[in-house]
């Protein structure tokens, strides 16, 4: 396969996703040697356009691309011309101009990473396009999840909160159910986008449940992710819930509510958390939540995405 872009999960069969994680779980034994760099993208140069705030995202495509000793450049939107009136396009043709070998973009239109795809000539990463898909965040969640469950395929996840606004859940339905893991999606009526069980078709249709109950999404679950309220993607919509302090009475986890999964289930989150929201501090710092996991890993799976962007999918073998 020749070099490609990831705009979606959409585009990935379950055969590639594996082929990722597995490259990933190589990478992510990298962390403990003193020395973390490898040489496969040597002399190749990574764009970071970042047109929305990000703190793991970004530092963990960076650290990816530095560690296979590309060289990394970053651009944020305020400091870009896009402030003075220049398109997206415009934007990818002129850093094509000076010849990246890939363009990682985070953008708040949902449909940016798949039109810059289509305008330059080098692979294109989506590092989160509005609330359409965050490909690599469900990436590096399946990777977490593979290391402490050991298997994806089977087990019963809960993704609970703002799904209408999250393109991390959006993924990671994708993602997880053509693994083959159940996923349900747990919130208010209101924060579920119609269909949203539909997706991915009849991967998705078989394998995710709607639940507007917290207690009765959470039974018997092996993994837990906590989504933020996204208020800034909501600021011109009429409410979806009354106030957050209610949102999080009934739909945020605590060690009580955490009750309700199995006794050995995972907490995750994609950050930023909102402590004392979606999820209590108790659980955020206590000994399920693979929190902190999910960013190390995000580093291992971002430099498998680089190297099967830039490289071929043959490099992940
Ligand atoms: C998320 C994002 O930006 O989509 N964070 C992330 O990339 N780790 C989720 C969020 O902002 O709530």
């Amino acid at each position: 396969m020749p070099a490609a872009h990831l705009v979606s999960i959409a585009d990935l069969e379950a055969s590639q996703i594996v082929k990722i994680l597995d490259g990933a779980d190589r990478h992510h034994l990298l962390a403990n040697e003193p020395i973390k760099k490898l040489t496969t993208l040597r002399g190749r140069t990574v764009i970071n356009l970042f047109f929305e705030n990000s703190t793991r995202t970004r530092t963990s495509f960076e650290l990816a691309a530095k560690r296979l000793s590309a060289e990394a450049i970053n651009i944020s939107g305020s400091t870009s011309s896009t402030t003075k009136g220049e398109t997206l396009v415009d934007t990818g043709k002129n850093m094509m101009a000076m010849y990246p070998d890939a363009i990682v973009v985070r953008h708040s239109y949902g449909g940016a990473a798949a039109m810059l795809a289509a305008a330059v000539a080098c692979p294109v990463i989506n590092a989160g396009d509005g609330q359409h898909e965050h490909p690599t965040q469900a990436l590096l969640d399946a990777a977490t999840i593979r290391r402490n469950k050991g298997r994806v395929e089977g087990l019963e996840i809960a993704i609970v909160g703002d799904v209408a606004h999250s393109r991390v859940a959006r993924s990671n339905i994708l993602c997880l159910s053509k693994l083959g893991a159940r996923v349900r999606v747990v919130a208010p009526l209101t924060l579920i986008p119609r269909g949203i069980e539909l997706i991915g078709g009849d991967v998705t249709r078989e394998r995710v449940s709607i639940h507007t109950r917290l207690e009765d999404g959470l039974e018997g679950a092996d993994v837990v992710m906590m989504l933020r309220v996204q208020h800034e993607r909501a600021a011109d919509e009429a409410p979806r819930f009354p106030n957050t302090r209610e949102l999080s009475r009934t739909f945020g986890l605590s060690e009580r509510t955490l009750r309700f999964a199995k006794p050995d289930a995972i907490v995750m989150h994609p950050g930023p958390i909102n402590r004392g929201v979606e999820m209590m501090p108790a659980v955020a710092d206590g000994a399920r939540a693979v929190i902190l996991a999910q960013v190390s890993w995000g580093v291992a799976l971002r430099m498998a995405v680089l190297e099967r962007c830039i490289l071929g999918e043959a490099a992940l073998a």
